[in-house]
C-alpha cells in the first residue's frame, strides 16, 4: 500500500507540472546582479541545489545558524530535527489570555536509533513537495530511518533501515507500557501495537514490520535488535473512539502530497491526494470595479483627481515596501490625466531598472536559496523588513507587480522593454512549477494551512507569522494583473486560485465572527471572537495584536488594505457588521490616524456607502495605499444595497482671494519678517483660498507662503511653507450669520484668537472658535 501511494503521488506530481508550466525558466538578470545570503541553508539540503523553499512551515529544519528550530508542523504536531533525533509533540494547552489564543510549544518524544552518529550532517532532506518534507537520519553503515512529515496526518511515521529503534521521552518519565507500570526498572514487551504513557499522555505505537521487541525504561524505549520496517506513533486522545480509528488506518501511510487543480469557468477545484477536494469561486473583477461611479460622486472624484495628479511626486526607492505602496492609485477614467500618472510611474520604475540609480536599494538575484531580494538585505536581516531573508515577499512584490502592470497596460513599449525584469518578481512569489530552475513554487503559501506566511529564513526560520492578510491577498492580485498583461490564461487561472485561497484563509483566520453558529471555526473561544479581527496569525498563537500598533482600527485596517476592485466580497457583511461597532469609538477619535479610518470606511462601503461617505468627508490623510480620489471613486462604485445617493453635497471651502477680518474688527496680517498670522491691523494681507482634498490651503499671496498649523498648537499659525501638505490643510466653514470658522485639519482644532490677536489652532469645540469675515480682494 505504501509503495502504491508513493507511485500515485509521483504521477500526480508530474500532472501538476503538466497542468501549469513555469512562467519562465530563464536565468534572472537583475540590475543588482547576484548576491549571496549571509545565512545559507545548512547541511539539511546537502543533496540538493537551490532553489529552496524559504517560507513554509518546515524551513526551520534548514535555516541557519543551527537548523534546530522548533517548527509548528507537521500539523497537528510541532517538531524539531536535531542531530540526536527527530523530536515531536502535540501541545496540551490552548490558552486564551484576553488577546491571543496560545498553544504552548511542547515536545513529547524524540525518535532516533542507537547507531545515530549524532553529527550535524547525519540527517538531511530527501525530498519535499508543496506541503510535506521527507527527512532521513543516516549512518555510514546504512543504518537509519526516514520520516515522512505530511501535514494533516495524526501519525508520525518512521521507516527504519537496519537500525535499532530508540525513542526518548521528552515529557517526563515513561510511566507505563500497555498498562504495566515502568517504575525505575525496565519492562520488555513484544508485539505490533503498544500503548505508551508519559506526562504528555498516551501514544499508540504500531509496527508495520511485524512483531518487535522493546525494552522500556523510565526514559527510553529501545529495540532489542536491528529493525527494518515502519513504525508509527500517534497521540491517543481521551475520546474512546480515537484508538479504534487510529488502529483502522495505521497500516497505510502517506509519503507526500500531490497538489492538483482544475479550472472550470470561474471555479477552481483544488485537490490534495488523500483526497480533499476544495472548491473556490475565482475573482471575476480585475482592473476596474464592475459598475460605473454613481453620478452623485463624479464632480468630487474629478476635483480630487485633478488635484492629486497635479501634485504627484516621483517615488525614489528607499526599499521595496514603502516605495511600492505609493503606486496604488490607478487611473480613474480621465484619459487626459493618464500620461502624467504614467510618466511619474515610469520615472519611479526607472530607478529599479538602472543599476546604481537608487542609492542603497537594488534588485538582485539571491543564489543561496534562490529568489529576488533587495540586494543589501541579503546580508542584513534588518534592512527592508527582512526582504533579503525572504520576509514579506508577497507583500512587497504585490505592489511592485501592480504598479508595473498598470504601466504595461498603457505602454506596450515599456512592457516589451521590461517584461523580463517584471516577470522575475512574478516568479519570485508566484512560480507555479518545479520546472522553474530559479524559484521555489508559490514561495509564501502554506497549502495545508490555507494561507500564506510572511516569515522567511531570519531567526533560524523559527516561528511563522503573517499579520497583513490584506497585503497577502494583494500579492496575488498583483500577480493576477501581471498575468493579465502577460495574456497567459494558465498564469491568470493560477493567480486567481492563489488569490481566492488567500481570501478564504483571511476570512477563516483573520476575520472573526462574534455571533457565529459555525462550529467549524478555528476559534471556538467567544472571548477571542468578540475582538472582531486577528492582527497576527502565528504558527503557535493568534491574537488581536500587531508588532507595530495596538489600536483596534489599525488591526482592522491592516487586514483591509490595500483596497482593490477585486476585493468585493473579501470584506463580508458579517465581519463588517462586527468590526464597525467595535472600532466606532476610535473612528470618532481625532487622535486616531486618518490613514486607518480611510480604508475602514472604504471597506464599510460594501454594505453602507452612504454612512461610509459621510464619515470620510472628515478624512485628511490617506496613507500610502489610497487617496481622496480613490476613496470617493471606490464608494461611488459599490453595489450600494439601498440604492440611495452616495455622495451628498459637502461644504466646500470658499475659493478665491480674501483678506480676513476678525470679530474684533482687526484684519489678519502676515509678512516675511513676521510670518505668524495675527489680527491686529486696519487692513489685511491678501490670502488665496484653494481646494485641497478634505479641505483647502490658505496662501499668503504677498510672500507666496502657505499657512501652516502646528499639530501641538504650541505656536500660532504662520505663512511659512512653500508647498501645502497635511499641516497646511484647513476646513473653512460658513456659519448661519455669514461668518466663517476655520478648522485646522492637522489636529482637528478650531482657530482661536489669543490675547494679542494671534491665530492659534487650539479650539476644541465650535463654541471656542473665532469668527472671521472673508473680504473679497
Ligand atoms: C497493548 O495493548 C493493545 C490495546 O489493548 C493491544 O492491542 C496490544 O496487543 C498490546 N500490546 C502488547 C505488546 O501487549
Ligand atoms: C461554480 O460552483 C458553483 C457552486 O458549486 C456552481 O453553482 C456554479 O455553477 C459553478 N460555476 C461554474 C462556471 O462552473
Ligand atoms: C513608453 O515607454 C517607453 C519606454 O520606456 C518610453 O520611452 C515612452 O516615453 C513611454 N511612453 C509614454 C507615453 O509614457
Ligand atoms: C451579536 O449578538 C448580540 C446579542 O444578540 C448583538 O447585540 C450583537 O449586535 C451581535 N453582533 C453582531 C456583529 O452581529
Ligand atoms: C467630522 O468632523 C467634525 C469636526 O471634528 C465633527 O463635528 C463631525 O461629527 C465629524 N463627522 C463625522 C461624520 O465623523
Ligand atoms: C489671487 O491673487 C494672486 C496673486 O495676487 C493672483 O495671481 C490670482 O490670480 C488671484 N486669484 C483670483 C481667483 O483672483
Amino acid at each position: 500500500m505504501a509503495l502504491l501511494l508513493c507511485l500515485w503521488a509521483a504521477s500526480l506530481v508530474s500532472l501538476v507540472t503538466a497542468a501549469i508550466g513555469p512562467i519562465d525558466t530563464s536565468k534572472p538578470s537583475m540590475p543588482g546582479g547576484t548576491v549571496v545570503n549571509a545565512a545559507p541553508p545548512g547541511p539539511f539540503f546537502q543533496d540538493f541545489a537551490p532553489p529552496f523553499p524559504t517560507t513554509g512551515w518546515w524551513v526551520g529544519f534548514a535555516a541557519s545558524p543551527s537548523q534546530n528550530s522548533i517548527v509548528a508542523g507537521p500539523y497537528p504536531y510541532m517538531s524539531a530535527a536535531l542531530d540526536n533525533g527527530f523530536q515531536f509533540g502535540i501541545s496540551n494547552t490552548r490558552n486564551f489570555d484576553g488577546t491571543s489564543i496560545i498553544q504552548t510549544t511542547q515536545m513529547d518524544w524524540s525518535a532516533s536509533y542507537v547507531q545515530n552518529p549524532n553529527t550535524h550532517t547525519s540527517h538531511k532532506a530527501t525530498g519535499w513537495d508543496t506541503q510535506s518534507v521527507t527527512i532521513k537520519y543516516f549512518a555510514s553503515s546504512g543504518a537509519g530511518f526516514t520520516t515522512y512529515l505530511v501535514p494533516g496526518s495524526p501519525y508520525m511515521t518512521l521507516n527504519y533501515n537496519a537500525a535499532t529503534i530508540l525513542l526518548t521521552s521528552l515529557n517526563g518519565n515513561i510511566i507505563s507500557v500497555n498498562g504495566t507500570s515502568v517504575g525505575t526498572g525496565s519492562v520488555s514487551v513484544q508485539g505490533t501495537k503498544f500503548l505508551i504513557t508519559n506526562s504528555a499522555g498516551t501514544y499508540v505505537l504500531y509496527s508495520l514490520g511485524g512483531s518487535i521487541k522493546l525494552t522500556v525504561t523510565s526514559s527510553t524505549i529501545t529495540g532489542a535488535s536491528s529493525f527494518t520496517g515502519v513504525i508509527r506513533l500517534a497521540r491517543v486522545t481521551s475520546d474512546s473512539t480515537s484508538q479504534g480509528i487510529l488502529d483502522q488506518y495505521s497500516a497505510n501511510y502517506p509519503t507526500g502530497v500531490a497538489l492538483d487543480y482544475t479550472f472550470s469557468g470561474n471555479n477552481a477545484t483544488m485537490s490534495f491526494t488523500w483526497t480533499w477536494q476544495l472548491s473556490y469561486a475565482l475573482p471575476t473583477i480585475t482592473w476596474q470595479p464592475p459598475r460605473a461611479p454613481q453620478a452623485s460622486c463624479t464632480s468630487q472624484i474629478i476635483q480630487a483627481l485633478e488635484y492629486e495628479v497635479a501634485h504627484l511626486t516621483v517615488a525614489v526607492p528607499g526599499d521595496f515596501y514603502y516605495w511600492g505602496r505609493l503606486l496604488i492609485a490607478d487611473s480613474m477614467g480621465r484619459q487626459d490625466l493618464i500620461p502624467a500618472v504614467l510618466n511619474v510611474l515610469q520615472q519611479s520604475y526607472a530607478y529599479w531598472l538602472t543599476p546604481g540609480q537608487s542609492a542603497g536599494t537594488y534588485a538582485a538575484y539571491e543564489s543561496a536559496w534562490g529568489g529576488v531580494v533587495d540586494g543589501p538585505g541579503a546580508t542584513n536581516a534588518n534592512i527592508d523588513f527582512g526582504n533579503g531573508y525572504y520576509n514579506d515577499h508577497h507583500f512587497h512584490y504585490g505592489y511592485f507587480l501592480h504598479g508595473a502592470a498598470v504601466i504595461a497596460k498603457y505602454n506596450t513599449t515599456w512592457w516589451n522593454a521590461n517584461k523580463q525584469f517584471v516577470t522575475t518578481f512574478a516568479r519570485d512569489i508566484g512560480n507555479p512549477s518545479t520546472a522553474d530552475p530559479y524559484f521555489t513554487v508559490a514561495r509564501c503559501r502554506d497549502w495545508f494551512a490555507g494561507h500564506s506566511w510572511a516569515s522567511g529564513i531570519a531567526n533560524g526560520g523559527g516561528t511563522r507569522d503573517q499579520e497583513s492578510s490584506g497585503e497577502a491577498i494583494n500579492g496575488y492580485y498583483g500577480l493576477l494583473l501581471f498575468a493579465e498583461v502577460l495574456g497567459n490564461q494558465d498564469v491568470i487561472n493560477w493567480a486567481k486560485l492563489l488569490w481566492a485561497t488567500e481570501v478564504a484563509g483571511s476570512q477563516s483566520y483573520w476575520h472573526l465572527y462574534p455571533n457565529t453558529t459555525d462550529t467549524d471555526t478555528p476559534y471556538p473561544e467567544a472571548g477571542l471572537r468578540a475582538l472582531t479581527t486577528i492582527g497576527n496569525v502565528e504558527d503557535y498563537q493568534a491574537g488581536a495584536w500587531l508588532f507595530w500598533g495596538a489600536q483596534r482600527s489599525e488591526i482592522a485596517a491592516i487586514q483591509i488594505l490595500p483596497i482593490t476592485p477585486a476585493n468585493e466580497g473579501l470584506y463580508d457583511a458579517a465581519w463588517l457588521n462586527a468590526v464597525w461597532p467595535y472600532v466606532t469609538q476610535e473612528l470618532n477619535d481625532p487622535t486616531v490616524g486618518d490613514e486607518w479610518k480611510a480604508v475602514i470606511y472604504m471597506a464599510y462601503g460594501e454594505i453602507n456607502p452612504q454612512t461610509a461617505f459621510s464619515h470620510s468627508t472628515n478624512i485628511t490623510a490617506w496613507g500610502g495605499t489610497t487617496s481622496q480620489a480613490y476613496l470617493i471613486y471606490h464608494l461611488a462604485t459599490r453595489a450600494n444595497p439601498s440604492g440611495a445617493t452616495i455622495c451628498t453635497a459637502t461644504t466646500a471651502n470658499p475659493v478665491g482671494n480674501f483678506t480676513i477680518r476678525a470679530s474684533t474688527g482687526k484684519y489678519v496680517t502676515s509678512s516675511a519678517a513676521a510670518p505668524q498670522l495675527v489680527a491686529n491691523a486696519a487692513s489685511g494681507t491678501p490670502f488665496s483660498f484653494t481646494y485641497m482634498p478634505g479641505g483647502g490651503s490658505i496662501l499668503n499671496t504677498a510672500i507666496t507662503q502657505y499657512v501652516t498649523a502646528d499639530p501641538n498648537a504650541a505656536v500660532p499659525l504662520a505663512a511659512a511653507r512653500t508647498v501645502a501638505q497635511a499641516y497646511e490643510n484647513f476646513k473653512v466653514l460658513q456659519q448661519s450669520d455669514g461668518t466663517y470658522v476655520i478648522l485646522a485639519l492637522v489636529n482637528n482644532q478650531y482657530i482661536t484668537l489669543d490675547s494679542t490677536g494671534e491665530l492659534v489652532n487650539n479650539g476644541a469645540s465650535l463654541g471656542a472658535a473665532a469668527k472671521f469675515t472673508l473680504v473679497a480682494h
